[in-house]
């Protein structure tokens, strides 16, 4: 019932901007210097998963003392802050600015639900925290996605029930974070990774919200 819904909670990295690829340049570097198997296929995997999370499927099982995995992961975030620099407002999908106008013209709450440590700095490159009523990140709760944590502190701090949000994803991960958290979930991108969703649309630009009112 489109009338129920009162907030959106979005995704940040490969929603709002695409910063995919600077992770991947990222872990490439450390993944080259450290001789470990890296290439864009284990990338996908990545997708919506935490920093260390994402050392481990790297990994691959591979052993290594916690203080090295520290290090690695201190590295490459390194060099992925490096690359935030170059980021602006033209690094923002399709026309997300004006649709996320848009909603807050017409008065829903919005929220960023992102896994990200760096949301906050991306957004500010971005120049658009001041749309959010909230934002929730990697530093805002203990379970990452696929858990619900995260998508409940947020709407929590809408003051909304979980029913009343809606999550826009690209990531399995996070629309099963959605759903665990009796949200709606919209996924973004093929549905091989995001069909699980209540509603999928190919690419940013396509998403129709006035569709997703009527349906969800
Ligand atoms: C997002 C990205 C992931 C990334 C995670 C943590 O969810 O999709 O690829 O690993 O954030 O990012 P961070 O900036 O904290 O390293
Ligand atoms: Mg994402």
């Amino acid at each position: 019932m489109a009338d129920e819904i009162k907030g959106f909670i979005f995704d940040l990295d490969g929603v709002i901007t695409d910063t995919a690829e600077y992770h991947y340049k990222s872990w490439q570097k450390l993944a080259d210097e450290e001789d470990l198997f890296f290439n864009r296929e284990v990338n996908e995997q990545l997708r919506g998963v935490s920093r260390m999370e994402s050392l481990e499927i790297i990994l691959d099982g591979k052993e290594v003392p916690e203080e090295q995995k520290k290090e690695w992961t201190d590295r490459k975030n390194s060099y992925y802050q490096d690359y935030l620099e170059e980021i602006t407002k033209d690094d923002i999908l399709d026309d997300m600015e004006e649709k996320l106008m848009k909603l807050k013209k017409d008065g829903y709450k919005l929220a960023v639900g992102s896994s990200s440590r760096n949301a906050k700095k991306v957004l500010k490159h971005l120049q658009i925290t001041d749309i959010f009523d909230t934002i929730a990140d990697g530093h805002s709760v203990e379970n990452a996605k696929p858990a619900p944590d995260l998508f409940l502190y947020a709407a929590n701090n809408l003051g909304l029930k979980p029913e009343e949000c809606v999550v826009l994803e690209d990531a399995e991960s996070g629309v099963e974070a959605a759903l665990a958290a009796k949200m709606k979930a919209v996924g973004v991108g093929p549905e091989s990774r995001v069909g699980k969703a209540h509603l999928v649309y190919a690419n940013v630009g396509d998403i129709d919200f006035d569709e997703i009112l009527k349906k969800l």
